[in-house]
């Protein structure tokens, strides 16, 4: 082996190297390319109405309202903040009925509290069930938890938009004290560890945050048949403003502040974290892209690609078990490792991609 190692011709061993650069670009090049051109252009802040939001959100204080406020919610958790500072706050949007995903989620990745001294909180944030014993299930639940939130709507895919101004609402009331507020979905892994590290070396700049999987040049959906249907006098230009997607994204606590107080001035008619993208927009706070949230994705296991990603879908309750208990043992991923691991999880999402191409195409039955 060694000897015939040793005489491959340079131009031999020059196609070994292409090929292994090939292979790399052609893994991580979308990714690279992804972060260099989704990123926002150096922006300032001296235009004057961008000032005024800015001033306006550094002010906003809704505590005296505390108690007015509350009444608009089912369960409006006024203590789980308590003044206590807090560095991650995680907020899980949920439907009212999944009770066992909830309890999935504590029993997994929001059993996170703390993380290198800093306090880490996870909630769920729900709407109103329709039947009544739900409701009280989850008044018991709350009681045994204390990390539920709920709103006076329906808990419906088209009252989301409600959702995102009320955790907004609870964010400035009663927890102004969250320095980072990430917002996700039920059916997601979030890796609180990963992200909180990245959160920390941003420390002295941990202002005007907004990022997550970015959606470029994205369309408003016109088939008046779809239920995502998008009116043109709900939002009449071409493309959706580059927006953070809503399975995974996070916010410094004055972005959430001035997302909050433009909220007033625009549609809720559209997909909540398009609704965010457009505040943010509006309030002159551009998105930050990064690979490692996975959007809507589902990114096959790997050990040490888990504890390097922010987050990735994962639907299956014992999934997510086995998946949080095997990132927990062992030892820690090197980087030659962790360099393993992303080869492998890229490739499988490439696989996984096909397949589920290849399986639209033929329409064959949900069986794998
Ligand atoms: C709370 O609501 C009551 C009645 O609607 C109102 O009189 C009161 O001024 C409100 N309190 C605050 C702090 O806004
Ligand atoms: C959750 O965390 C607590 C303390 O941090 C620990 O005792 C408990 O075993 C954890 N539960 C699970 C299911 O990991
Ligand atoms: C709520 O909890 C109480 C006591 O813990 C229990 O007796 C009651 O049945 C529970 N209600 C529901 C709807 O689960
Ligand atoms: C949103 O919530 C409101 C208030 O509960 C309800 O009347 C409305 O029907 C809900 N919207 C949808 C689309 O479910
Ligand atoms: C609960 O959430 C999980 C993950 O999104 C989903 O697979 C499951 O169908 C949900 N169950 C209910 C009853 O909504």
């Amino acid at each position: 082996m060694q000897v015939t190692f040793c005489r491959l011709r340079t131009h031999q061993w020059c196609f070994i190297l292409f090929n292994i650069v090939l292979f790399h670009a052609l893994l991580f090049g979308a990714d690279f390319m992804e972060e260099y051109f989704l990123q926002s252009p150096p922006f300032s802040y001296t235009d004057a109405k961008f000032m005024e939001i800015r001033e306006q959100a550094r002010k906003l204080d809704l505590h005296l309202m505390k108690d007015n406020i509350s009444k608009s919610y089912l369960i409006s958790g006024p203590d789980v903040c308590s003044e206590r500072e807090v560095f991650l706050l995680s907020v899980v949007f949920c439907s009212p009925e999944n009770k066992t995903r909830r309890r999935t989620i504590r029993d997994t990745w929001g059993n996170v509290t703390a993380y290198k001294g800093r306090a880490v909180i996870t909630i769920f944030a729900l709407g109103m069930p329709v039947s009544e014993t739900i409701q009280s299930e989850i008044v018991n639940e709350s009681q045994i938890y204390s990390d539920i939130i709920e709103g006076s709507f329906l808990d419906t895919y088209h009252n989301e938009t409600l959702k995102m101004i009320m955790m907004m609402e609870w964010v400035v009331t009663f927890c102004p004290t969250a320095r980072f507020v990430l917002k996700t979905e039920q059916n997601m892994f979030v890796n609180i560890k990963s992200l909180a590290d990245y959160l920390l070396g941003l420390e002295t700049n941990s202002e005007d945050l907004y990022t997550g999987r970015v959606i470029h040049q994205s369309l408003p959906d016109k088939d008046p048949q779809s239920p995502n249907f998008v009116p043109v006098s709900s939002y009449s230009e071409t493309y959706y403003p580059d927006y953070c997607s809503g399975a995974a994204m996070v916010m410094s606590q004055d972005v959430v502040r001035k997302v909050y107080l433009v909220s007033e001035l625009v549609t809720t008619l559209v997909p909540s974290d398009v609704f965010v993208g457009i505040c943010a927009l509006r309030a002159g706070i551009l998105s930050t892209h990064s690979s490692r949230f996975s959007g809507t994705r589902h990114i096959r296991y790997n050990r040490c690609c888990y504890k390097f990603i922010f987050s990735s879908s994962i639907e299956d309750d014992r999934e997510l078990s086995s998946a949080w208990r095997d990132m927990n043992e062992g030892e820690d991923c090197t980087v030659m490792k962790t360099y393993y691991g992303l080869v492998s999880c890229k490739v499988w999402t490439y696989i996984d991609k096909l397949n589920y191409f290849n399986k639209d195409i033929k329409d064959s039955a949900l069986s794998f």
